[in-house]
């Protein structure tokens, strides 16, 4: 991501933050993936949508191409059993962007061909605006010292839908020098190790810079900077299990950037991307408009990811 955008999600932050309760936030369906028949099956989009919560108002940018793909709400009925031949909605070109104006369940699917069958198909939950679903319990009100459950429920595992479930997660949090990263994993199936930024790319864990072997790995965030980890198990990093954040220093005075998901870390961080008045480490997390844009499904139920685990064992 470069440094202008980086600037601008700093300003949208700030204004996010000076807007509250909140404003409307756009988020595309899949993130990189877009909206199309997922690699991975229906776990795909099970896992987007559980690691977001949305509220009326928010927009869901439906990223397809034309001729390609097309986009449908349905009932429950019709998305349980792929039933596409009455729907609420349709919409055959894309991108499209969907706007959540009621609270309740939505149901999408791609009507085409057997796009449905093979994953295409999303469920979620739309709460009231300002009504922000947060059982905090996993998040401590205070920010003196922050432990942070990688992953949430779905644990430190290879993701279904790709490297992109930890990218999400780590999205807009932010991550201070003496913070705690717990990483769940069943023993002798995953491990933690820290890597250099070239071996997170490469995927190279030959020289971990340290070794997790028994869950839960409880790592304190000892020093400001990026930090990189994978699991040191044949392909797992290749395969998507990968994190990598930035850790801000608490002294310095400066309000903390959150992590981003875009783009290839760079070596040289932008000074300006820093929020000038977010308020602090004790601010909240801000919900923000940016594209990708996710307030973190921490808070959100997760029901479905109990679907997902059920599918993964
Ligand atoms: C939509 O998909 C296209 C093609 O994959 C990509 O170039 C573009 O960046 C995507 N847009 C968004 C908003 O993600
Ligand atoms: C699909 O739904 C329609 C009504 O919405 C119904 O008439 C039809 O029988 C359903 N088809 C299947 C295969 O269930
Ligand atoms: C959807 O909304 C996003 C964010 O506001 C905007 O960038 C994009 O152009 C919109 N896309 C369409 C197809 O309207
Ligand atoms: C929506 O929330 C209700 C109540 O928590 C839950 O029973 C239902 O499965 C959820 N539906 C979706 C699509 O997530
Ligand atoms: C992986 O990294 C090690 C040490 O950092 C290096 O010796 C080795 O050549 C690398 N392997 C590959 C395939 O790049
Ligand atoms: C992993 O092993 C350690 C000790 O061998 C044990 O205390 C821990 O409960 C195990 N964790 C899991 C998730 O099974
Ligand atoms: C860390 O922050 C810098 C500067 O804002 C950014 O260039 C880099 O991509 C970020 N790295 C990660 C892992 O989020």
């Amino acid at each position: 991501m470069v440094a202008s955008t980086r600037i601008h999600l700093a300003m949208l932050v700030a204004a996010a933050a000076l807007l509250r309760p909140s404003v409307a936030a756009t988020y595309v369906v899949g993130d990189s993936l877009g909206w199309i028949v997922p690699p991975g099956g229906p776990i795909a989009y099970e896992t987007w949508a559980a690691m977001h919560s949305f509220e009326v108002g928010d927009v869901l940018e439906f990223n397809f191409t034309t001729g390609d793909q097309d986009l449908a709400r349905v009932t429950k009925e019709a998305f349980d059993a792929c039933n596409s031949s009455n729907p609420i909605f349709l919409q055959t070109t894309g991108p499209y962007n969907y706007t959540l104006s009621t609270a309740g369940e939505y149901y999408f699917i791609g009507t085409m061909d057997r796009h449905c069958f093979l994953g295409q198909k999303l469920a979620i939950n739309v709460t009231a605006a300002g009504s922000s679903p947060s059982p905090s319990s996993s998040v401590p009100p205070s920010r003196v010292s922050n432990t942070y459950v990688v992953g949430d429920d779905l644990g430190w595992i290879v993701p279904p839908g790709g490297e992109i479930a930890y990218k999400t997660w780590a999205y807009d949090k932010t991550f201070l020098v003496g913070d705690k990263l717990v990483f769940n994993f069943e023993n002798g199936t995953q491990d933690v190790v820290e890597v250099t930024k070239d071996s997170y790319d490469s995927c190279n864990t030959s020289a971990p810079i340290s070794v997790e072997t028994i869950s839960p790995a409880v790592i304190t965030l000892a020093s400001a900077g990026e930090h990189f980890y994978t699991s040191s198990y044949s392909r797992h990093c290749a395969l998507g299990q990968k994190l990598a954040i930035n850790v801000t220093s608490t002294s310095t005075g400066e309000a903390p950037c959150p992590s981003s998901i875009a783009g290839p870390p760079s070596s040289n961080p932008s000074p300006s991307a820093q929020s000038p008045t977010a308020g602090g480490p004790s601010s909240t997390v801000p919900k923000n408009t940016a594209q990708g844009g996710a307030k973190l499904g921490m808070g959100f139920s997760l029901a479905i990811m109990g679907v997902a685990l059920g599918l993964v064992h």
